[in-house]
C-alpha cells in the first residue's frame, strides 16, 4: 500500500481530530493535531505572561525556547511542552480566548510549519489543522475540509467539555467558536481556506462513523 499525506482542515469543532484519530489507528498512520501545537504555544505565552497583555516581541524571541513533542499513552495521544505534558491544560478556556490570536503572529506559524513538514517527510501521515492542504502540504494527495453549522459545533464542543468537567456555558462555547473563525478565516498569514483540490464535508447531520466511511472511502481509492 503506497504511503500517502492526508489532509484534514476545517473550522473549528467540527470532530476533525477525532475522526483523524480514527483513520490513523486503521491505516496505521502517524496522527498530528496541529491545532495542539498552536494551542501549546499560547500556553506557554500566558505562563511566561503575568499579565493578559501579549508581548509579541518577546513571544517571537522566546520561540527557540519552545520544545512541543507528542507522545502515544495509555489515554490516547498527549502533548508535551519542555518535557510536561499540557495535554489537558491546553483545552482551558483561558487558552480557548487567546490561540488564535497567537496563530495569526507569523513567526509563530513559520515556526510551527517547519516542524510540522519536517514530521511528514517519512510520509503516511494525517494532519488536522486549518492550512495544512493549503500552506503545510499543498502536495498532500488526499485533502479534506470540514464544515457545520456554529450551533451544531458548540453544541458538540459544549457536551464534551461538560464530560471533562469544564461547566462553560453554551453560550460562551459558542461565542468563542465563532469569534475563533472569523479570526481564522480572516488573519493575513495562512488564513483558513479549503484548498481548491479538497474534498469538503458537511458534517451537521453526520455522525462521526458516517464521516469517517466517507473519508476512508475516498483514501482506499487512493492507496
Ligand atoms: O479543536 P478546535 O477545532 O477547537 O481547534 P484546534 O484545532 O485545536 O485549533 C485551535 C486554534 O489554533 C485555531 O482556532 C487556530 O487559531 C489555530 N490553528 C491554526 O491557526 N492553524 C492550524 N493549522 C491549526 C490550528
Amino acid at each position: 500500500m503506497k504511503k500517502i499525506i492526508i489532509a484534514v482542515d476545517g473550522f473549528a469543532a467540527t470532530g476533525k481530530s477525532t475522526v483523524a484519530k480514527k483513520i490513523a489507528a486503521a491505516l496505521h498512520y502517524i496522527y498530528i493535531d496541529t491545532g495542539a501545537m498552536y494551542r501549546a504555544v499560547t500556553y506557554y505565552v500566558q505562563k511566561q505572561n503575568s499579565t493578559e497583555d501579549i508581548d509579541v516581541a518577546q513571544l517571537i524571541d522566546s520561540l527557540p525556547n519552545v520544545n512541543i513533542h507528542f507522545e502515544n499513552g495509555e489515554h490516547g495521544q498527549q502533548i508535551f511542552l519542555n518535557g510536561i505534558n499540557v495535554t489537558n491544560e491546553i483545552r482551558e478556556s483561558k487558552v480557548n480566548n487567546v490561540v488564535s490570536k497567537i496563530a495569526s503572529v507569523e513567526a509563530v506559524r513559520n515556526f510551527l510549519v517547519a516542524q510540522q513538514r519536517s514530521m511528514g517527510k517519512e510520509r503516511g501521515i494525517i494532519m488536522d489543522g486549518r492550512d495544512i492542504g493549503t500552506v503545510v502540504f499543498p502536495e498532500a494527495e488526499c485533502k479534506f475540509f470540514l464544515t457545520a453549522s456554529p450551533e451544531i459545533r458548540a453544541e458538540r464542543r459544549h457536551k464534551e467539555q461538560l464530560e471533562k468537567g469544564n461547566l462553560e456555558s453554551f453560550e460562551a462555547v459558542l461565542e468563542n467558536i465563532i469569534a475563533r473563525d472569523h479570526q481564522d478565516s480572516t488573519r493575513s498569514i495562512n488564513p483558513l481556506r479549503k484548498a481548491d483540490d479538497a474534498i469538503e464535508i458537511e458534517v451537521s447531520t453526520l455522525t462521526i462513523d458516517e464521516v469517517y466511511r466517507l473519508m476512508m472511502d475516498k483514501i482506499q481509492s487512493i492507496v
